[in-house]
């Protein structure tokens, strides 16, 4: 049977959302975007949001510690029960670390990681051109997939807007950061026998193919 307790690694832009939401609907495991839990923290001023607005939008990594409390709620949940797919957690050597805890607590396998490459430069164009829509979520790009519509989601008709995180000295410093703290994981997790890697710089039906190939 295949893993289906699976990291995405890889740097930001990399496709890890939009890969992530496909593979979840296949394998019928819930997504899990500690991203998309701290900006919905953030949009709903909750405390946890107040703390990690500022890091976010410097290109900075939120503490550990805000982050062990939320993934180990989440990975409790009874939906979790047939496998997972966490995007963009661990993202250092000590949240890897924390995960191995909560995943032997919690009585669960542990994880494949699989990663995305993609070249820096591809990366810079892909996030500032990177759109989203905030009634339902749904991720466009003006160069790679343009919603009919100018401006518009295709979905629900919501205006699009661009993250604070995506302007081009924010992505650059998140780059800075992803080799700095997170990049070490896949020596990590490929010394445990645990990683695959996937070129990210194909098709996004063609990335699809390979994750699923490297799932087994
Ligand atoms: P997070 O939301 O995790 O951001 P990220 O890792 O930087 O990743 P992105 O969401 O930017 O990119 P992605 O790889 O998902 O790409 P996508 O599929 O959208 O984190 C944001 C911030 O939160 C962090 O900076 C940090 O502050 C904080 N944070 C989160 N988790 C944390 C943690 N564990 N610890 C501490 N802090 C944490 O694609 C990007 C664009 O490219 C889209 O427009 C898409 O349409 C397009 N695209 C995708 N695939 C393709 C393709 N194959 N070809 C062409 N275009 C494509």
């Amino acid at each position: 049977m295949s893993q289906k307790n699976l990291v995405l690694l890889g740097p930001p832009g990399a496709g890890k959302g939009t890969q992530a939401k496909e593979l979840a609907a296949r394998l019928r495991v819930p997504h899990i975007s500690t991203g998309d839990m701290l900006r919905e923290a953030v949009r709903e001023g909750t405390p946890l949001g107040l703390k990690a607005k500022a890091v976010m939008e410097s290109g900075g990594l939120v503490s550990d510690e805000l982050l062990t409390g939320i993934v180990k709620e989440r990975l409790a949940k009874v939906d979790c029960g047939p496998g997972f797919i966490l995007d963009g957690y661990p993202r250092n050597l000590s949240q890897a670390s924390i995960l191995e805890g909560i995943l032997t607590e919690l009585g669960k396998q542990d994880v494949l990681a699989l990663e995305l490459e993609v070249a820096d430069e591809v990366i810079v164009k892909r996030l500032s051109s990177r759109r989203s829509c905030p009634g339902c979520g749904t991720v466009y790009n003006l160069v790679f997939s343009p919603p009919k519509r100018e401006g518009l989601c295709d979905k629900c008709g919501t205006g699009l807007v661009q993250r604070d995180d995506d302007r081009e000295d924010v992505i650059r410093e998140r780059l800075r950061v992803y080799y700095e703290k997170t990049a070490p994981l896949s020596d990590h997790y490929r010394h445990r026998g645990l990683l695959k890697t996937v070129p990210g710089d194909r098709e996004p039906s063609q990335v699809l193919a390979a994750l699923e190939r490297a799932i087994g």
